[in-house]
């Protein structure tokens, strides 16, 4: 698979946004980014129960965004960064479908460049099970339809090329 392209943040602002299981690929994001990237770290919790936090504040800033409201802002990912006045150049995000769909929303609204990582939907891995197809918006030149294996070309896709 690939994996989030790095050379695009260089000297950029960027969102690196993770929800429950999509946030440990952001903390190794985070640490990959080049030094001169401005990194806004906003993560989505169930509750206070916030693993790796720690972590990812010594990697860059981070906004916290809580279902409950029990710590920093009550709701998700794209309240807190509303809530926060928060703008990027570039989005690189992880996390559960209804997310990643709303963050694909608001980065078309923004004009944001966003890369998604779909790791989420894969069974086996390897290209056989088909568990993870998902539709794309360009035809596959092998099959010849509007699909995409997420552990073949994936997981990391462009929001824009990829319906969720
Ligand atoms: Fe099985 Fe992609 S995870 S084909």
């Amino acid at each position: 698979g690939n994996g989030f392209p790095l050379e695009r943040s260089a000297g950029k602002k960027v969102f690196l946004i993770g929800g429950g299981i999509g946030i440990p690929p952001m903390l190794e994001l985070a640490r990959e980014l080049p030094a001169s990237t401005e990194k806004q770290i906003i993560v989505g919790y169930r509750d206070d129960q916030l693993f790796l936090k720690e972590d990812l504040e010594e990697n860059g800033t981070v906004y916290i965004a809580t279902e409950d409201g029990s710590v920093g802002t009550k709701g998700n990912v794209l309240d807190a960064i509303r809530e926060q006045n928060l703008t990027a150049d570039v989005i690189y995000a992880c996390g559960p479908t209804p997310m990643l769909r709303a963050i694909k929303e608001y980065a078309a609204e923004k004009g944001i460049k966003c890369y998604i990582s779909l790791e989420e939907k894969m069974a086996c891995g390897i290209g056989a099970c088909l568990a993870c197809v998902c539709q794309s918006k360009d035809v596959d030149h092998h099959s010849n339809v509007h699909n995409k294996r997420i552990c073949k070309d994936g997981p990391v896709f462009l929001a824009e090329e990829v319906e969720l």
